[in-house]
């Protein structure tokens, strides 16, 4: 019996499905993966239905950062061994379970979903959206770049959360993302984050450059979400493969990821 199946009691398909928030990036290593795994857990702990996927189908990592071994994930359901709903592995007890939520893993550490074509995306893509009515909210941790993966998975959100830091290369590129993405999916308005900030301020003005540029070049005002501050205890929560809500019960980091949830106006 799917994880999903035995939960299945506890998540009812829904007339309404989950609103999908796709986390994106133009650079590598913004932090959208930490992001995701702390959106999922606020979530979780706010009392929603929270499904959590790894997108990065070239390195998943997900699992990792979070410190669970899945017994199925999505290389096992495009190889055709598993369906996709088997592949829903709980975290912190999974959607059910105070704080808990559920994760669909990418084919961590192997590789295997690095070169999938428009077909098998654009599957994934349709699996995700049904899985979605037995969810409250849907966290898409999507991989770096502009390729199709992130184009055509950035499809099936309602939200795109475009993770930058306050460096020039980092900004440019969420630029270049910004553009892409908006050229394939138009009604897709993308909402900025602005991670590892020194400080709040210091976020908004390098939003604020963003914004402008967008709106010269693409006729487009993307929104601010919110600023999300560096803070040790990320890292320290990563080392330990936990949460960060279940790791420290406090940190600037966690009060910004809670401001920035509010930022995206669901
Ligand atoms: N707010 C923060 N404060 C301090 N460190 C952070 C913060 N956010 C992320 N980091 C650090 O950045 C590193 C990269 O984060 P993460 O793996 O989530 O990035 P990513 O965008 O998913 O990378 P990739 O593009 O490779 O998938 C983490 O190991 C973490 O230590
Ligand atoms: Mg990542």
């Amino acid at each position: 019996m799917s994880v999903l199946a035995k939960s299945s009691s506890r998540v009812h398909p829904r007339a309404i499905s989950a609103p999908v928030i796709a986390v994106a990036s133009g650079k590598g290593g913004v932090g959208k993966t930490w992001l995701s795994c702390t959106m999922a857990c606020v979530f979780a702990r706010q009392g929603k239905r929270t499904l959590l996927v790894d997108g990065d189908f070239g390195l998943a990592n997900v699992d990792v950062q979070l410190g669970v071994r899945p017994q199925a994930d999505l290389g096992a359901v495009m190889r055709g061994w598993v369906e996709l709903e088997d592949a829903v592995t709980p975290v912190l007890g999974g959607v059910g379970q105070s704080g808990g939520f559920d994760l669909l893993p990418g084919s961590s550490g192997s590789g295997a979903l690095s070169d999938l074509s428009q077909q098998e995306l654009m599957r994934i893509g349709i699996g995700i959206k049904k899985l979605a009515f037995h969810y409250d909210r849907v966290v898409l941790d999507l991989a770096a770049g502009v390729d199709k993966s992130v184009v055509l998975l950035a499809k099936t959100a309602d939200r795109l959360l475009v993770v930058t830091t306050e460096e020039p290369t980092a900004l440019a590129d969420a630029y270049a993302l910004i553009k892409v993405t908006q050229a394939s999916s138009p009604t897709l308005a993308p909402f900025v984050a602005v991670n590892m900030a020194d400080k709040r301020i210091s976020g908004k003005r390098v939003f604020d450059h963003l914004h402008k540029v967008c709106e010269n070049h693409l006729k487009l005002r993307p929104a601010l979400a919110g600023v999300v501050r560096r803070d040790a205890r990320v890292p320290d929560s990563i080392r330990a493969q936990t949460p960060l809500p279940a790791r420290h019960t406090s940190s600037d980091a966690l009060e910004d990821v809670i401001s920035l949830i509010e930022g995206l106006a669901l």
